[in-house]
Order: C-alpha cells, then sequence, then structure tokens
C-alpha cells in the first residue's frame, strides 16, 4: 500500500473511528467496580443478609458511588437503583426492556406458565385470573372461614402450651388458612398433611442450583412438584365435577374460581392453573408469616404499641357476644385501623421481601448511562423505606405515618412492589394478619425467651430458635 493510498484509507476511517469513540464515552456504564471475577460481591452481600446489616451494605454502596451504580452478583452484571424515581421506573417501565428474573429452579419447579415467569399479554390473563378471587369483594367473604382456621390453631398449638416458637407456628397457620382457601382441603383431610411437607420440599429446592442429579434438594424439589401436581390435578378434576352440577359455588376456593372463569373471558389452562396455584402459596405463606412474627416481637418489645393495640382488639372482642363464638366480619376488620397501621410500619422498617430482580431484554438508557442487555436490575425495598426525605425520622418507628395514606409518597412504599407486578396478595395478607392478631392479643400475653430476638435473611427473614415466647392465656379467654 502506497503512503497516498494509506493516507485516503486513513482519513476514510477516521470519521467512522471518532463516531466509535465518542459513541462509547458518551453511553458509558454506571460507576462502581465488578469486583473479582464470578465472585464479584456476591459474598460480601449474602454475609450482609446473613448478618442483617444488608440495609448497611446497600447504603455504603450508595454513597461511594451514588443512586446509580454497577456490581457484580452471582456472576451477573447488576445494575442497582436508589430511589423513588428508580422504583417507579422498575415497576413500570417497558416490559421488554425489564422482565421479572427468577432463579432457574422456579421455573423447573413452579412451571413454565406460573405468573413470575409470564410477560405482557399472558402475565396480564394469567394477573386477571388471580385477582378474580384475590380481589377485597371476593375476599371478604372468608372472613369467617379465616376465622374458624385461627381458632382451630390456637387450640391445637397454643393453649395448654407455656413456650411456643412463634415463627413456625406462623408459618403452619398460614399454610393451614391457604390450603383451605386456595385449595379448600380442609382440618383433618389428610391430603392437608402430605402438602405440607410436600411444599417445604418444594421450598427447600428453589434456592438451589438447578442440578438434577439424586439426593440434591432440587432433585427432592422437582419430586415433591411431580406429587403436588399429581394432587392438584385429581383437585381441578373433582372440583370441576362438583361445578357441573351445581353442587359447589365457584368462589369455593382458588381452584373453583380459576375452572368457573373458563365459561368467561379468562381462559386458563389445567397446566396454568396448577403452576399458578403452587406459585401463590409459596408466595404467600412464608412472607405473611413472617410479617405476623414481626408483629408478635414487637407487640413484646414495645409496651405503648402494645397498648394501642389491645386497647382496639378488646373493643371489638367485645361487641361480640360473649360465649356465642361469633366470627369475625369484614366490617369488624375495618375497624381495625391501627393494627393495620402498625403492620404497616413493620413492614416499612422490616419489609420482608429485601430485594428483587430483573432482567434486561434491550440496551437501555438511564441518567446517562447505557445499561446493556443481559444484566440484572435490583431493588431493594429498605433503600426508600429508610430515606429521611421520604419518611422524616425513618429510623424511629411511628405507626402515624400511614395515618394519612396522601401522606406518603408514590413509590415509597414498596413492600408488596409496585406497577403491574405489585402483589395481588396484599388484601389476603391483610385480612389474615388482623385476624390472627386479634385472636392472639385477646386470648394471650406472652415474654420473649432470649434476649437475643435478631434475625438474619436467607433470603427471607429467619429468627434464633424460631422467636421463642412464653405464652399465657388470658383469663376471659373462652377459645
Ligand atoms: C406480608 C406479606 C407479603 C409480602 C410482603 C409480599 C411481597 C410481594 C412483593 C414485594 C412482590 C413483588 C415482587 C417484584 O416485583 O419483584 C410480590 C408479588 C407477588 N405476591 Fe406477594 N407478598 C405478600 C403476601 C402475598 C400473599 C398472601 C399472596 C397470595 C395470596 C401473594 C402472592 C404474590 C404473587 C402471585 C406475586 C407475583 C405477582 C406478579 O408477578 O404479577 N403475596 N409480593
Ligand atoms: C432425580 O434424579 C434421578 C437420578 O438422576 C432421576 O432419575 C430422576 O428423574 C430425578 N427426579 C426428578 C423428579 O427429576
Ligand atoms: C360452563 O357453561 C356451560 C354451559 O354454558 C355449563 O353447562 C357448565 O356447567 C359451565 N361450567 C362451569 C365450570 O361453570
Amino acid at each position: 500500500m502506497s503512503p497516498a493510498n494509506f493516507l485516503i484509507l486513513f482519513l476514510l476511517v477516521l470519521p467512522l473511528y471518532v463516531i466509535i469513540l465518542t459513541r462509547k464515552t458518551r453511553n458509558k456504564l454506571p460507576p462502581g467496580s465488578f469486583g473479582l471475577p464470578f465472585i464479584g460481591q456476591s459474598l460480601s452481600f449474602l454475609h450482609a443478609l446473613r448478618t442483617n446489616t444488608a440495609e448497611h451494605w446497600l447504603r455504603e454502596r450508595v454513597r461511594k458511588y451514588g443512586a446509580v451504580s454497577k456490581l457484580n452478583l452471582l456472576g451477573t452484571p447488576t445494575l442497582l437503583l436508589h430511589g423513588q424515581a428508580a422504583n417507579k421506573f422498575v415497576y413500570t417501565c417497558d416490559q421488554k426492556i425489564l422482565a421479572g428474573q427468577q432463579p432457574t429452579s422456579i421455573r423447573k419447579i413452579c412451571g413454565e406458565r406460573n405468573i413470575l415467569e409470564l410477560t405482557g399479554d399472558d402475565h396480564r390473563c394469567v394477573r386477571g385470573a388471580l385477582l378474580s378471587f384475590l380481589k377485597p369483594e371476593v375476599l371478604k367473604q372468608y372472613v369467617g372461614k379465616i376465622d374458624e382456621e385461627v381458632r382451630k390453631h390456637m387450640k391445637m398449638h397454643w393453649h395448654g402450651k407455656e413456650q411456643v416458637q412463634a415463627m413456625p407456628l406462623m408459618k403452619t397457620l398460614t399454610f393451614s388458612i391457604m390450603s383451605s382457601l386456595l385449595f379448600g382441603i380442609e382440618e383433618g383431610d389428610q391430603r392437608r398433611d402430605a402438602l405440607v411437607k410436600l411444599f417445604q420440599q418444594i421450598i427447600d429446592g428453589i434456592f438451589t442450583i438447578p442440578v438434577n442429579l439424586p439426593f440434591t434438594r432440587f432433585n427432592r424439589s422437582l419430586q415433591a412438584s411431580k406429587k403436588v401436581r399429581a394432587m392438584l390435578m385429581n383437585l381441578i378434576r373433582e372440583k370441576g365435577a362438583a361445578l357441573e352440577q351445581h353442587s359447589a359455588s365457584p368462589n369455593q376456593d382458588l381452584i373453583s374460581c380459576l375452572l368457573s372463569i373458563r365459561n368467561e373471558s379468562v381462559v386458563l389452562s389445567d397446566e396454568e392453573i396448577i403452576d399458578n396455584a403452587i406459585i401463590v402459596m409459596i408466595a404467600g405463606h412464608d412472607t405473611s408469616a413472617i410479617l405476623i412474627t414481626f408483629f408478635i416481637r414487637l407487640l413484646a418489645n414495645d409496651p405503648s404499641v402494645y397498648a394501642t393495640i389491645v386497647q382496639e382488639q378488646e373493643e371489638i372482642a367485645k361487641s361480640k357476644a360473649s360465649g356465642t363464638g361469633e366470627l369475625l366480619t369484614w366490617e369488624d376488620l375495618a375497624k381495625m385501623k391501627q393494627t393495620w397501621r402498625v403492620a404497616m410500619e413493620i413492614l416499612r422498617t422490616t419489609p420482608p421481601i429485601f430485594c428483587s430482580f430483573r432482567k434486561v431484554l434491550e440496551d437501555f438508557e438511564y441518567e446517562g448511562y447505557i445499561i446493556p442487555k443481559g444484566w440484572q436490575v435490583m431493588w431493594a425495598a429498605c433503600m426508600t423505606h429508610m430515606d429521611d426525605q421520604l419518611f422524616p425520622d425513618a429510623l424511629k418507628f411511628d405507626p402515624t405515618r400511614f395515618e394519612k395514606q396522601a401522606a406518603v409518597p408514590p413509590f415509597s412504599f414498596v413492600a408488596f412492589g409496585g406497577g403491574p407486578r405489585t402483589c395481588p396478595g396484599n388484601e389476603f395478607a391483610r385480612i389474615e394478619t388482623l385476624v390472627i392478631i386479634h385472636y392472639l392479643v385477646t386470648q394471650f400475653t406472652w415474654k420473649l425467651c432470649c434476649s437475643d430476638n435478631s434475625f438474619s435473611r436467607d433470603p427471607l427473614p429467619v429468627f434464633r430458635h424460631g422467636l421463642e415466647i412464653q405464652v399465657k392465656p388470658k383469663n376471659c379467654a373462652t377459645g
């Protein structure tokens, strides 16, 4: 090549090169480091979760790198976003850009048509079907049924005991309530005992590496899920037949409800009903059990909150004809305003779901940074919950913050998420929590057994010894 030709080629190529270069510098990656290859910040983050210092861990990153930064979790480049606007962006942005990001194991265990795996119209359709059962107008019919489950549980597991572990008991109770409402499987039905064990096996395998070898937790989880599927398939047949003979009402339980709307607009296949019945059980019973366990701990530690709650609940108990076993009603729940405010403040200060992820499907720009396809975006509830600008004096436990809903800025209280994927079970969780707290405070007093009542996240909160408490029945308790 002659020097002249080289010069011409150089001049031709130069503009292209300049364009590429400036594009690169304009669309830069967010600040932050990826740490060591593959491991990145995973170990240090997991350690922070386990020692319940993850809030501090995240706050330090924001202090160092700002509200938009990158890191590496479990081998995946991750964008960490902080703030009200960031929450809004993650919850409401186009699903072509961000989609749900679940461990591969969830798809294998819970099925490909479970709501967490779906986007766009598929997601809207399944969500609509679930909400036809989970909406308040339908759930309000179930207050009595939940009440009965709670009383039976108290009789069996609380009365006559001096010491109990609050957390495993609350898990048993929320599981009972859900198996009655979702599947129509009642106390005493041996299928319920089988389901408890199978669901525990399923859950144990969800946060594992999905290698299907014998004796792995993942393999056992798959086996359990197969058995649950077979049971649910039988239930679908049973309930389908009962509906056709009009010997069951369409709103009897979630499965009947999903079957009966097949005649209307939303059509779910048997597979879809099974996948989603499983995912709702998994999404719903631990989370609400955790909220109620935090509530039990708080009432033992905070005499002034305790006094308010007891007063509110005793008032309602007094309005019931004594000794007749009159059930709580939807109207009673509406009077439990203080109790729900305290629950909201618990969800703010200790959200059961600490963080969640979205997968980046297409490159996008955020505040001048380019975020490449293949990354994941992380949102962490505590980040806005503990922001003094959104919640003045954020460290202080103060249920009165929730007296006026309008006082809480949008996309700042996100314990139930937000936007089109916001938790569809929040009303269910509210009803359960209120009924359970009602019977706990009107029938018992309790003290914590251990001075150490801290918890770790694994990734859901776990208490040492399951939060052991000493219980005493109140004199007037009739059960
Ligand atoms: C205190 C209790 C609960 C808390 C704190 C909670 C929290 C959440 C959060 C934060 C999300 C959104 C996750 C994300 O956007 O990545 C979610 C989704 C979900 N929750 Fe809950 N939840 C609770 C109770 C329940 C209950 C009782 C049910 C069922 C009866 C339920 C069913 C679901 C389902 C099906 C989704 C997925 C929704 C979708 O992808 O469209 N949750 N929950
Ligand atoms: C568990 O592992 C065994 C041996 O690899 C395999 O035959 C079996 O299918 C696995 N179970 C499930 C439910 O996949
Ligand atoms: C669906 O509608 C048909 C006729 O319109 C009726 O015979 C059948 O019982 C309905 N099925 C359910 C599950 O409601």
